[in-house]
């Protein structure tokens, strides 16, 4: 793992986020407070993965996460179709997509495969993507969300989130950038499509107080240290850290191998002292600072989470 810190949490943020689309799923936008305890219940029953059970976490609107799915970005067309077949065997039941990551076809592919062979029923599948910053225009959320849908060949989605709190210019671009190199942002406000939970008993302060660290975490020795202590891997000690701060995690990797190593998280437990160790890492360093758009009148790192 070179420049990116394991497993970053998918709900970092804990956006309420609509719309959600699900089959008979009436109701609200599930309430994915990470962290805070408030949205994120205790595991909750292993999900139906043969040999190697992930637990889910059971969410405000008695939806069930798992509790560890996998990670798409960067992995790359050609590879990832094999992998998500991979990883549904293996018995991956959530994944992590986003229109961005331009590889909804082939993720689309091995899930439909997969329906088709038997090997999995879309109900037990837990399948998240994005609206990107491009389609934040109300009138293109639905386009956004569509395209998305096309791709992944699926009908809804567990959970669709908003890929950042900011609106780009729409348009065929991705990141639109201007003659400086600075993000062309749209006037949209992320309000109109971002809701946060925030009340008496959820203030909001800090929605995690500690970040995932920084590029040599997997070479730090107090991470090997543990792991030699759990006859873990250093991987396997990180995704564990995110597990018990009941976050749900999504380490991505298109290798096989390490694709069943990263599920071989729910049979050892850190100590507090351990807990303590890895949170004592934090610096505030963040992966994917989105340079180019801090300017931008909706740049959300400004802030202190
Ligand atoms: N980083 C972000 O800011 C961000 C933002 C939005 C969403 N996400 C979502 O979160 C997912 C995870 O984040 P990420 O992809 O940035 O980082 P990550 O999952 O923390 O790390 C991925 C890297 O770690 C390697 N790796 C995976 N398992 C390993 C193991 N057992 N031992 C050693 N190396 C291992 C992978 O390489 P190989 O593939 O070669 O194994 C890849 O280089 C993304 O794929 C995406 O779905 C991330």
């Amino acid at each position: 793992m070179s420049a990116q810190p394991f497993g970053s949490p998918t709900l970092t943020a804990s956006p309420r986020v609509s719309p959600v689309t699900r089959r008979g799923g009436a109701g609200p936008a599930p309430i994915l407070t990470a962290g805070s305890g408030s949205g994120l219940r205790a595991m909750d029953g292993p999900t139906d993965t043969g040999s190697m059970a992930i637990p889910c976490v059971e969410l405000s609107n008695k939806m069930k996460m798992p509790a560890l799915g996998l990670g798409t970005w960067q992995a790359p067309p050609g590879k990832v179709e094999e992998v998500v077949k991979f990883a549904i065997d293996a018995g991956y039941r959530h994944f992590d997509c986003a229109y961005f990551y331009q590889n909804e076809n082939e993720i689309g592919n091995a899930v439909q495969q997969k329906i088709k062979e038997g090997a999995v029923k879309r109900e037990e599948l837990f399948i998240v993507t994005k609206l990107w910053n491009t389609f934040h225009e109300k009138s293109l959320v639905k386009v956004g969300l569509k395209k998305s849908l096309a791709a992944l060949q699926l009908d809804y989605l567990d959970l669709y989130l908003m890929h950042f709190p900011m609106g780009y210019k729409a348009g065929e671009e991705l990141q639109p950038l201007d003659d400086k190199g600075h993000s062309i942002p749209s006037d949209t406000d992320f309000l109109d499509t971002w809701e946060v939970e925030c009340h008496p008993y959820l203030t909001q302060e800090k929605l995690i107080k500690a970040k995932p660290g920084e590029p040599t975490l997997m070479d730090d020795p107090r991470i090997k240290d543990i792991a030699a202590t759990h006859h873990k891997s250093p991987a396997q000690v990180l995704i564990r850290f995110l597990v018990q701060r009941n976050i749900i995690v999504i380490p991505k990797s298109d290798k096989p191998h390490r694709v069943v190593e990263n599920m071989k998280v729910f049979d050892f437990e850190l100590s507090k002292k351990e807990m303590d160790v890895i949170l004592s890492f934090n610096r505030n360093w963040r992966a994917v600072p989105v340079i180019q758009a801090v300017n931008h009148k909706d740049y959300p790192f400004k802030a202190e989470y």
